[in-house]
């Protein structure tokens, strides 16, 4: 890095400057990180309790994941798909273990292209089953699915659409846990109904069991598609490995990312092997997919989160914050509600305080984040501590007391 940049401390305006603005940032800048904490450009310890938006579940810079990825990258980094690499082999059969039902898997960078790789999937398989006009994909008002325009089609929130007009064609939204609505939307041209079990962005939404069993045997019975993204709820996020095994059933389509990468970018698409004929040479393709680094991060994320049990944690630490929010509830009529699932907490206020909140808890050395003006989102580290629970829950009762 160019030193009298960093001398004269005008990093933030070069960062105005260069980068564009497409994020609100806070005011800090992260040099270093190790697990649950993060130090800032002046030494700054602080503890984290969104984890990169859910993409650290093994925690950053994990030593684990360290010491693999630099094995990995010594040795060769991106071999390219016309050949094959070790990880990735190796990667490709672990998740379709721990899947559950997964025979085959195609590797992509991120959430949003392992979505539209799920998209061309499903219209793909549709077409060579039952013909050209069954492409439509259902999916739930507040969703995200993100941001490049396949993506965006499919995230059913209209400011974030609104912008980008025309969208891929064939998408329609129904409400979660709403089996009327989805009732009305099907037709003989759906072939796929997409969803996140808990959603995130969105405001932390968890489906009913019931609906998202309603889903699963419509599904059958329709021969449509049911396709899961647990981008941000899989990797023990939920409370088990993937949040699908909490409602007991499997999806045809999983589409995973963020946390499988321990910080590494990395996506992937997972399905049946019926389904991925579909999916033959030529059809759908990556250039940095599956690339050796990302996939040895890969297996050593799962490694570590089964090795050290971070689902049954996520499960009993989320009952705990969630115990601990729910008390602050009770205290404050501010406080709205408070849902999730394992460690994937909301908390909704009746006011539009939440930007407040995470600008003074940064002040105060605590990384939170806020869907909205009036919720914040939980997705600490699955490594957290107890301890590092009470520090958050008896910061956020002195601040809500003050609001
Ligand atoms: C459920 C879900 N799907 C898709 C995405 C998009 O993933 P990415 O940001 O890696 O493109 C996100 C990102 O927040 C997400 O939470």
């Amino acid at each position: 890095m160019n030193d009298d940049i960093l001398k004269n401390s005008s990093l933030y305006e070069t960062g105005n400057k260069y980068l564009m603005h497409t994020y609100k940032r806070l005011p800090v800048i992260f040099t270093r990180a190790r697990m649950q904490y993060l130090w800032d450009i002046e030494g700054n310890k602080y503890l984290d309790f969104i984890a990169g938006y859910g993409c650290l579940n093994v925690g950053h810079s994990n030593k684990y994941v360290v010491s693999a990825l630099k094995e990995q990258i010594a040795k060769i980094i991106q071999p390219s798909n016309i050949y094959y690499n070790i990880p990735q082999i190796m990667l490709a059969k672990k998740l379709c273990e721990i899947s559950g039902f997964g025979e085959k898997v195609f590797f992509a960078n991120s959430g949003t292209e392992s979505i539209e790789g799920a998209i061309k999937l499903a219209r793909k398989y549709s077409t060579d089953n039952y013909g050209p006009s069954r492409y439509e994909i259902i999916t739930f008002k507040k969703a995200f699915h993100g941001r490049t325009l396949g993506a965006l089609a499919a995230t059913a929130q209209i400011e974030k659409q609104k912008l980008f007009e025309p969208l891929l064609a064939g998408f329609k939204y129904a409400d979660l846990n709403n089996i009327e609505s989805v009732k009305a939307l099907l037709n003989e041209n759906t072939c796929a109904i997409m969803l996140e079990p808990v959603q995130g962005e969105g405001g932390i939404y968890p489906a009913d069991k019931e609906f998202i069993k309603y889903l699963r045997d419509i599904c059958n019975e329709k021969n449509i598609l049911l396709i899961l993204d647990e981008i941000q709820t899989g990797f023990g996020r939920t409370g088990s490995m993937f949040a699908y095994e909490n409602f007991e059933i499997k999806p045809d389509i999983l589409v995973v990312a963020k946390s499988l990468g321990g910080g590494m970018p990395i996506g992937a698409i997972i399905s049946t092997e019926e389904i991925a004929k579909s999916f033959g040479p030529g059809t759908h393709g990556s250039t940095f997919g599956g690339n050796a680094a990302s996939c040895a991060a890969g297996l050593s994320v799962i490694d570590y989160i089964i090795n050290n049990n971070l689902a049954e944690k996520s499960k009993r630490l989320g009952k705990y914050l969630m115990e601990e929010l729910l008390k602050i509830k009770n205290k404050y009529a501010v406080v709205k509600e408070i849902r999730g699932m394992g460690l994937m907490i909301g908390m909704e206020f009746n006011e539009p305080v939440a930007e407040k909140i995470v600008t003074d808890a940064l002040g105060d050395k605590l990384v939170l984040n806020r869907v909205s003006d009036s919720i914040l989102r939980f997705l600490p580290p699955l490594i957290i501590t107890k301890e590092n629970i009470d520090t958050l829950t008896g910061w956020l009762d002195a601040e809500i007391k003050e609001l």
